[in-house]
């Protein structure tokens, strides 16, 4: 099958082979740090082996959860927040139909999403769905205490009692959470929910491979086995290979940091397909917790093409010279449509017929990027073949041994969130919760 690939053509004015000799020996040992276990942050580093480790029965139990809740529902609300549910929409969103809502025959239930917000308006809008619609639920917190979601689940749970019934609703709700302590851990045991655990070792925004990610993207109707098989495919190429040049985790971790040092210090994923945006929201998480600390780190942004050429086109082309180009670019699409035929020309664009749109989208792309590096952006881009469960298994694997590797180059620890507790402790004060009192 068809893997995914880098292309640093237009890096060649920004990056030279002597660049890439030069921090070689740091990547490389990054690589060694993490696979032996030796670094910072040991201690999450389960999702290294997660897709050739996670056992059959889990995977079984899963589909047999998707067998017994996807012909009753029409709508599964996912609760959870940051690493807890990124993933899940991530994969979801780029194999589903933009109109997937609107699709009334649909075999798997449409996924909704829930305790990643706390606006009351989302929550109102929500309940007034779940008023009308057959749903089930899926709470995921890995500690089991988080605010957001516990606000929402509070509110979910009230309403699912009300609607079947204590004993039908408690069929209807899956946690994943720790498998011995937290809050939603104890709820979930006192009331008899189905349960998956989330391994110690492996933090939120690694875990889309556990069942935080998996089950939601089972209940939409997607191929986990794939999936994983993508994701088992790239650790091997991962792993294997020592040669920077050629092992596309590495280089990719050896070029962010390479363009780092030379005063890039914004990156951003581009995606020219839309359905690739919750991509880019996970990603941005995964790099953004990992390397934003002790006053360091790129920062990661990401712009959807071409829609937002229209808008921050002309930062990228014209503004101050601070950022880097990922483009995450698609070869195939799944369907075709051509540019028809129109005797009048009114609009002018005949000289498009027959051409389908992603000829079109990719002369885009390639005008878009001769006209960044030619503004001095340099641009790396990520080659997809094309946007299916197996390649998506690739993506995400890539993404994450790069981001330990790079985080490691950077000299910091990949695998905590420090920063995160900040906003929380003072938010606890704000709402007098006890013992924040003084905090
Ligand atoms: O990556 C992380 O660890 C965080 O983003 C968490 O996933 C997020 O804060 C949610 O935490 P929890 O799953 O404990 O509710």
């Amino acid at each position: 099958m068809k893997t995914i690939g880098l292309n640093t053509e237009h890096l060649q004015h920004f990056i030279g082979n002597t660049d890439i000799a030069a921090i070689e020996n740091e990547v490389i040992s990054a690589k060694k740090t993490l696979l032996d276990g030796s670094g910072k942050g040991n201690d999450f580093l389960g999702w290294v082996n997660l897709p050739a480790e996670i056992s059959q029965d889990e995977i079984n139990n899963i589909k047999k959860d998707v067998e017994r809740l996807a012909d009753k529902v029409r709508l599964f609300v996912v609760v959870g927040i940051g690493g807890s549910y990124l993933g899940a929409r991530a994969v979801i969103e780029a194999l589903q139909s933009e109109f997937a809502m609107q699709d009334t025959g649909r075999k798997f239930p449409y996924i909704v999403y829930a305790g990643h917000t706390l606006s009351e308006d989302y929550y109102c809008q929500l309940m007034q769905v779940l008023d009308k619609q057959d749903y089930a639920v899926a709470v995921i917190s890995k500690s089991g205490t988080t605010t957001e979601p516990a606000v929402a689940f509070r509110l979910i749970k009230s309403h699912i009692e009300k609607k079947y019934g204590k004993a039908e609703a408690a069929k209807r709700i899956i946690a994943i959470t720790d498998a011995r302590r937290g809050a939603l851990h104890d709820i979930a045991v006192q009331e008899g929910y189905q349960m998956y655990v989330i391994p110690d070792n492996v933090g939120g925004r690694f875990s889309v491979l556990t069942p935080v990610g998996l089950l939601p993207i089972a209940m939409s109707g997607y191929d986990i086995d794939k999936l994983l098989q993508g994701a088992c495919d790239m650790r091997e190429e991962c792993i294997r290979n020592d040669k920077v040049e050629e092992n596309p985790a590495l280089l990719y971790a050896a070029i962010r940091n390479l363009l780092y040092r030379k005063g890039r210090k914004v990156e951003i994923l581009e995606n020219f397909v839309p359905q690739l945006k919750y991509i880019s929201e996970w990603w941005k998480q995964l790099y953004g917790e990992s390397e934003g600390k002790e006053g360091k780190g790129i920062l990661p942004h990401s712009l959807s093409f071409t829609t937002d050429l229209h808008s921050m086109g002309q930062y990228v082309q014209e503004g101050e010279r601070l950022m880097f180009e990922t483009v995450l670019s698609v070869e195939r699409p799944q369907q075709r449509i051509e540019i028809p035929s129109d005797e009048k020309n009114l609009d002018g664009i005949n000289y498009l017929v027959g051409k389908t749109l992603t000829e079109i989208n990719h002369n885009a792309e390639l005008g878009t990027i001769l006209a960044h590096c030619d503004g001095g952006v340099p641009v790396l881009r990520i080659l997809i073949p094309e946007v299916n469960e197996y390649v998506l298994g690739q993506l995400i694997y890539f993404f994450e041994f790069a981001c330990g590797v790079s985080g490691y180059v950077l000299q910091v620890n990949p695998f905590d969130q420090p920063g995160v507790e900040a906003y929380k402790k003072n938010m606890f004060r704000l709402l007098g919760k006890p013992g924040y009192a003084d905090k």
